[in-house]
């Protein structure tokens, strides 16, 4: 393999030329981000993860982002009932692939930093630079008492993500030993070598939705993630969203590149699109892995009334666990992509009921229009 040079611009742009980055979203989860019960859902096996990643590249995709999850939500299918680690995932990757933007998704509280930071470096130098880091704090009490951690409460937990990601970007850069003396964290003559590929570092994502999670995120990452943009709002209340995030960063002297997520269902016509979606995320809907997935944040029947639980039972089956749906023919699906980017949006990770079998029509029909409508290269 080629020595590739990786400048921050080099790696912010993910190594290609487009304006509108795209990626996969949660391909290393069974299910992906559909609870349905359909039996073509996504296995997420390490087979189909891998022939995935080289079908993403030779098509030109930039990037692919898992989902860290150590617990499945049961239901008839155990949604996310079996996941592959993100950093050992991304690390078979990358070593497979030549051009392709892998991301690990890291729980703060669960790894020490030092032993993160290396394994971050570890998988940069295997990938050349092409690995992207999504750190969460984590919301799910469950998968924290697994390992015996106490979940702090929820500011506490970004004061200590501070912490954790200032440890692990001194042992990216510090050429001599270091102590750390902070609230939750002490080390003494910290080392780590070698540091992350040619010197510069991985790039950083976080998807806070508080306003504490947002400020973490402006304060200390390269990208923020909101899954709450509609394409179907104007272009230009979504550039105002895009705008707010942005100056919101400058006023803490930085600059941060905003993505979203979304859920894709693409046929030749509209009709069989609607059907497609409706079928699998309505029709054939896990509807008690969605049931166990809305209590872990409290909205049960003893918490809302029948109706509340029944809006939000079905908003969380068809959006709030894929993001938003982009339903419809190549034209509708290339449309809506090309308008999240002309409202500022940097990138998009998304996913498909079966990503193996979805991504064919979508590489050979959306992303050719998406290079004439001027937001992508030719591939
Ligand atoms: C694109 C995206 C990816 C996320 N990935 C994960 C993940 O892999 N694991 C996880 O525990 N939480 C994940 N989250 C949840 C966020 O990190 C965050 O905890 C959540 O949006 C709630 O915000 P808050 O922590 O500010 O309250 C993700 C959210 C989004 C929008």
């Amino acid at each position: 393999m080629l020595a590739r040079t990786a400048s921050m611009p080099d790696r912010l742009a993910m190594y290609t030329a487009n304006a509108l980055k795209i990626g996969l979203f949660g391909a290393n989860c069974s299910s992906g981000r559909s609870a349905t019960k359909l039996p073509e859902r996504w296995s997420a096996s390490w087979p189909d993860c891998l022939r995935l990643a080289r079908m993403a590249e030779d098509a030109g995709i930039d990037f692919i982002l898992p989902i860290g999850r150590w617990k499945g939500y049961g239901g008839e299918t155990d949604f996310h009932g079996a996941t592959l680690e993100t950093v050992t995932w991304a690390a078979g990757l990358l070593a497979a692939t030549e051009r392709i933007v892998v991301f690990g998704t890291v729980h703060a509280p669960l790894f020490h930093p030092l032993i993160a930071a290396k394994e971050f470096v570890t998988v940069d130098h295997i990938g050349q630079g092409r690995f992207g880091i999504n750190l969460v704090v984590g919301w799910n009490e469950g998968e924290f008492e697994m390992f015996g951690v106490t979940q702090r409460d929820h500011d506490s937990r970004y004061d200590f993500a501070q912490e954790w990601l200032d440890v692990v970007k001194r042992a990216w850069s510090e050429a001599s030993d270091f102590d750390f003396d902070g609230q939750f964290l002490k080390l003494k003559s910290a080392r780590a070598f070698p540091k992350p590929y040619e010197g510069t570092r991985p790039i950083i994502m976080n998807a806070g939705r508080s306003p504490i999670g947002q400020a973490f995120a402006l304060r200390n990452c390269d990208a923020f993630f909101t899954a709450t943009v509609d394409s179907r709002l104007s272009i230009d209340a979504n550039a105002k969203k895009v705008d707010e995030i942005k100056r919101a960063a400058r006023a803490f002297g930085r600059d941060i590149e905003v993505y979203t997520v979304g859920q894709v269902v693409c046929r030749p016509t509209q009709k069989e699109a609607e059907d497609y979606y409706r079928h699998a995320v309505i029709e054939n809907a896990d509807w008690s892995a969605v049931a166990q997935m809305m209590a872990l944040k409290n909205i049960t029947p003893q918490t809302v009334s029948p109706e509340e639980f029944g809006r939000q039972q079905h908003y969380f089956a068809s959006k709030g666990i894929g993001g938003y749906p982009f339903v419809g023919t190549p034209d509708q699906v290339a449309q809506e992509l090309a308008n999240i980017s002309k409202a500022g949006m940097r990138g998009i990770a998304l996913s498909f009921v079966n990503y193996l079998d979805e991504l064919p029509y979508f590489r050979d029909e959306v992303l050719p229009r998406l290079a004439r409508l001027g937001v992508r290269q030719p591939h």
